[in-house]
């Protein structure tokens, strides 16, 4: 039966020369297929005598055993390869630094909005807003502004092309329009008119470009209007607000007549700081005065019976004197070396 040895030991390297499963199975239909080498020995047994068939067929049986249990080896080693292969092809270096999170932040002017925001919330003012394209109604004429009025020349508005009763509004003034009339249709069936008090920021626009002047730039407005609102209650709003703002008592507030057409009387707000960088430089932050007769009478408010007054402040600006920036350009060139020291 050394043609049996050999026959297994053939096998177990032609198994061991398969480099796939696909060439393990052609090899081992040469031995064990149906026209296989051992097959065929199998069916030669039949030609035997039955005591020389029982020795040759354990014989043979035993050979089977050993090349089944080389190929069942040689599959195993086979699946092992094929795992470790797809394992270093797909392997995740976890040893690797990570690539970071880049942390986004607030822009300064957002964050100088939000602080704006929350401070005139806490003495019960509502944020309200209007349109960036306005029209030229609510911009200009119910802001008691005359046809003639230079604010209205194409050398400061933004026209829109085609449209000469649309712009983008130049300043928040004419959501004042639009809050008193939205006020008073929401009220129209009381007897009283509850007060209005709003605040909006947002952005405006002007043909305007320097180190203190963007062509874009925010405003805040504020609008106050119930019975027996004074002068004294915007004073008294506006200095508490900028001591709040930058967190100070060390800083005066002065009120300079000025002229707008839709205040009377009007003035321009401006602050000193009386220690610092800025020790005692008057800075103008804001206009204005008591709301204009014909305003409210646009706004469909009785002047008789309510008064109110309006600011309009320049948030940019205090974000520049808040943060020490001199170039307000800087703002919104969108570079990120500058706007990342806010975040
Ligand atoms: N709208 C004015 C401006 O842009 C500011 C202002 C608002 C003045 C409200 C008075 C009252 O300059």
């Amino acid at each position: 039966m050394d043609n049996l040895d050999q026959l297994v030991q053939q096998a177990t390297a032609d198994f061991a020369a398969a480099a796939d499963s696909a060439q393990l199975e052609q090899a081992k239909a040469r031995y064990l297929g149906k026209s296989g080498s051992l097959t065929e020995r199998l069916k030669g047994l039949g030609k035997l005598d039955a005591d020389a068939r029982r020795a040759a067929g354990a014989e043979i049986n035993r050979a089977k055993e050993a090349i089944e249990a080389g190929l069942e080896a040689r599959r195993e080693a086979l699946r092992e390869a094929a795992l470790q292969a797809q394992l270093a092809a797909e392997a995740l270096d976890v040893t690797l630094p990570g690539r970071g999170n880049l942390r986004g932040g607030l822009h300064p002017a957002s964050r100088t909005l939000e602080r704006i925001e929350a401070l005139f919330r806490s003495i019960g003012f509502v944020v309200a807003d209007g349109p960036e394209i306005e029209t030229d109604w609510h911009n200009f004429t119910a802001l008691n502004t005359p046809e003639n009025h230079p604010a209205r020349s194409m050398h400061d508005t933004f026209y829109l092309e085609g449209h000469d009763d649309v712009l983008l509004r130049t300043h928040t003034s004419p959501v004042q329009i639009r809050a008193m009339l939205a006020h008073v249709a929401l009220h129209a069936d009381l007897q009283t008119m509850p007060e209005i008090r709003i605040i909006a920021p947002g952005r405006v626009f002007r043909v305007d470009s320097d180190a203190t002047h963007s062509p874009m730039f925010h405003q805040v407005e504020g609008l106050w209007v119930g019975e027996n609102v004074s002068f004294a209650d915007l004073k008294g709003v506006i200095a508490d607000f900028l001591r709040k703002f930058f967190e100070s008592d060390d800083l005066q507030v002065r009120f300079r007549p000025s002229f707008f057409p839709f205040t009377e009387p009007s003035a321009e707000i401006d602050v000193a700081f009386m220690s610092g960088a800025l020790k005692g430089r008057w800075l103008e932050i804001a206009g204005c005065g008591m709301v204009h007769p014909n305003v409210l009478r646009f706004g469909g408010i009785d002047p008789e019976r309510y008064t109110g007054f309006a600011f309009g402040m320049g948030p940019d600006r205090l974000t520049m004197l808040r943060y020490g920036v001199n170039d307000l350009r800087l703002f919104f060139d969108g570079d990120l070396r500058f706007l990342s020291q806010f975040r």
